[in-house]
């Protein structure tokens, strides 16, 4: 299997790197000093240039959720033009493509776990533009799978598990937000989700394409996560926090208001695929484990 991976310099990207190599996949990585969404000769150029592949998979985004609301040109570049042309790339010839998005394109108003065809209603700009990109991929190529996940954490990049074990060993006090509800998951669980659908969307046969989720087992809030956190990490390594504080999000100062509740049901995608994910705290164990261990250093 060869694939056309951009955004490979983010914690996603990485992890399909890692996991691509461990089952032999011949991966072309794009980071975005190779291509810039935005530019649509770029796009077409470079991969053109990569040619011949099997699939195109789409890791790249404007995750910035705060900044996202002053930069809503440089997060429509990269979210929904960007996306758009890379679709019309796919269709041009012939190739599949797995576009990863957000449960950000939700405003969280639901009482029970998102289905992939719950209508989008995104609150803030990076999840407008999200939604802008996944409607765009889905109307510009008909071979697409757009494949939606949540809280991401991992060894690699910035993500919540690494400000808090960050945050954990430079203060005694910390305040976390404990009303809004989602699935973390994990970046490396997410990047074998994907190659397995990779080896099912290339068979000539395949024709179930559109919307699916993935994310960890189980849900939690930001705050209940964070205690998880530290009860793993202070078995592993020392910690200056001694008390961390349930508050609301109006505690918690943020130019964007984040969906209080944003599960997502990966039913579909088990169905489909027969992808099933391991309980988020099985994963958050392994990552907090490997950032606390020599190797982190
Ligand atoms: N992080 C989360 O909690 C989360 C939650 C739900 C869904 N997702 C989705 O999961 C996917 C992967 O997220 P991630 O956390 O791995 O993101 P990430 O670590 O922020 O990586 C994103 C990558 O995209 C690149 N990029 C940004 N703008 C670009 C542009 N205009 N042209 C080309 N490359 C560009 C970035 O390069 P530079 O760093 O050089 O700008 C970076 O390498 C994204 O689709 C995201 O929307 C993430």
């Amino acid at each position: 299997m060869r694939i056309c991976l951009i955004g490979s310099s983010g914690q996603l990207g990485r992890h399909l790197q890692d996991a691509a190599g461990e089952r032999g996949f011949v991966i072309q990585a794009l980071a975005r000093q190779d291509l810039e969404l935005g530019d649509e000769i770029a796009v077409r150029e470079v991969l053109k240039r990569c040619l011949p592949f099997d699939l195109l998979v789409n890791a790249a985004a404007y995750t910035k959720v705060d900044l996202a609301e002053e930069q809503v040109d440089e997060a429509f570049a990269a979210n929904s033009r960007g996306p758009e042309y890379l679709a019309a790339f796919c269709r041009n010839h012939d190739l599949p493509l797995i576009h990863v998005s957000t449960d950000y394109v939700f405003d969280g108003q639901k009482q029970s776990p998102y289905l992939p065809a719950d209508r989008c209603s995104p609150v803030g700009v990076y999840g407008k533009s999200k939604a802008e990109g996944e409607r765009r991929v889905l109307s510009g190529h008909a071979k697409a799978i757009i494949l939606r996940c949540s809280w991401l954490f991992s060894k690699y990049g910035n993500n919540f598990v690494k400000t808090m074990l960050r945050l954990g060993r430079e203060r005694e006090k910390l305040t976390v937000v404990d009303d809004q509800v989602g699935c973390p998951t994990c970046a490396g669980d997410l990047a074998g989700a994907i190659l397995d659908m990779a080896v099912t969307v290339v068979e000539p046969g395949f024709h179930k394409w559109g919307i699916y989720h993935f994310c960890n087992a189980g849900s939690t809030t930001w705050y209940r996560m964070a205690c998880r956190i530290f009860e793993t990490a202070r078995r592993l390594c020392s910690l200056r926090v001694r008390e961390v504080e349930p508050v609301s999000s109006d505690q918690y100062p943020s130019p964007v208001r984040r969906p209080p509740y944003s599960v997502l049901d990966c039913s579909a995608t088990e169905d489909v695929f027969g992808i099933k994910s391991r309980p988020w705290q099985e994963a958050l164990e392994e990552v907090v484990t490997w950032l606390c261990s020599d190797k982190a250093c």
